[in-house]
Order: structure tokens, then sequence, then C-alpha cells
């Protein structure tokens, strides 16, 4: 724990959204592997930039190359992980971008933790949940890692494993099933939900 700090406060949330005419929140994809997270959020992102929003996407894979490199997938370091891409996000929000992340996020109470840093600063937090049947993500498995998980080779796979389960969001504000939507109207539902709360135009 750090000692002998001091915040120094800078533009309020509010004054950067209006000078940079720009909408300051997270978007966060919460879901097993390979329900879709990462090609709704790169959709998103893209979407999202060419209509001249600022966005970045946050990805669980891509960020465990750098920031987060010193991680595993045991239950501690899983919590560590989406402690600090909450805390990330909300600077990204607060600095008015649109930050979407795409972290399986197994664990309710991680992701409330990442909800209240955002409600505890007046930044908008939208919980999407990319629901998949796990047998469809099974069947996908893109990266062929249900395979290993199965054949022992990954212990701690979620989902698979008995010691990583995935604890679904029980009230997300979007729910996407992508073994019944497409990308594009997975991206869509989104865009509809913050057209419907005025933070897209
Ligand atoms: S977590 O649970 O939120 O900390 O996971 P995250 O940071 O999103 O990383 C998930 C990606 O890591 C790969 N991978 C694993 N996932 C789950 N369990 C185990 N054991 C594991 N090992 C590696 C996998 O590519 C995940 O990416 P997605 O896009 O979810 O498939």
């Amino acid at each position: 724990m750090a000692t002998n700090i001091t915040w120094h406060p800078s533009l309020s949330h509010s004054e950067r959204t209006t000078l940079l005419h720009q909408p300051g929140l997270t978007i966060w994809l919460t879901g097993l592997s390979a329900s879709g997270k990462s090609t709704i959020a790169t959709a998103l992102e893209q979407h999202l930039l060419h209509n001249s929003y600022t966005a970045y996407r946050l990805d669980g894979d891509n960020i465990r190359f750098g920031l987060n490199k010193d991680l595993t997938f045991s239950p501690q370091d899983r919590v560590e992980n989406i402690r600090r891409i909450g805390e990330v996000a909300k600077l990204f929000a607060d600095s008015a971008t649109v930050a979407i992340t795409s972290f399986i996020s197994p664990y309710k109470a991680d992701r409330d933790l990442a909800r209240k840093l955002h409600d505890d600063a007046g930044l908008l937090f939208v919980e999407v949940h990319v629901d998949v049947p796990i047998d469809v993500a099974e069947a996908r498995d893109p990266k062929g890692l249900y395979k290993k998980a199965r054949e022992g080779i990954i212990k701690d796979f979620t989902g698979i494993s008995a010691g990583a389960p995935y604890e679904r969001p029980e009230n997300p504000e979007v729910y996407i099933d992508t073994s019944k939507s497409s990308v594009e109207e997975g991206v869509q539902i989104i865009v509809d939900y913050l057209v419907k709360r005025g933070v897209l135009t």
C-alpha cells in the first residue's frame, strides 16, 4: 500500500467531454472463450471510429502480452487482471474515450467492482453479456484451447475445468447470444442501446 501520496485534480469528465465533443464510457464485454467477445469488440471499435467517435479496445489476450504479462489464469491472477482493467478502462472513459473491454471476466464480484469504480467516478459502465452455449463455443474452438483443456493440457480452462467457473451476469445492460446473432447484429444491439441511452446520436 503506497503512503505519502497526494491526489492532483485535473479537468472534470464533463469538461473533457464538452471540450472534445466525445462521450466517455466503458463497454464491458464478458463471456466464455470463443463466445465472440473480441470479434464483436473489434467490429464495434471500427464502427465507432468510422463514425468519428474516439474508441479504444482493451482485449484479454492482447493485454496479457504487455501490461498483464505477469499474470496467470489462477483465480487470484484473474481477479488482479480484471481489477487492473477496471482501473485502466476507467481512465480511458474519464479521458472522453469509449473504452471497449473484452475479457472473460468470469467472476461477478470483479465485474461489479469495475462497475463500482465507474459509478463512483460518475462514468457510464455498460455490461454486455456475450453469451453462447458452451457446446457451441467448444465446437468453434478457434484457438484449439477447448481441445487442450479436454486433453488436460490446460488445467484451468474457463467453463471446462472444475476450478475455473464462469459466473453468468444476472442483469447485464445488453445481452447477445452469438449462436443466434451475426457479428453485425451483435454490434447493432450495442449501438441501439447506446443510442437509447443518449450516448450516441
Ligand atoms: S480472464 O479470465 O478474464 O482473466 O481471461 P482473459 O484475460 O480475458 O484471457 C482470456 C484469453 O486467454 C486465453 N486463455 C485462456 N482463457 C481461459 N482460461 C484459460 N486457462 C486460458 N488460457 C489461455 C484465451 O485465448 C482467452 O481468450 P478468449 O478471447 O476469451 O478466447
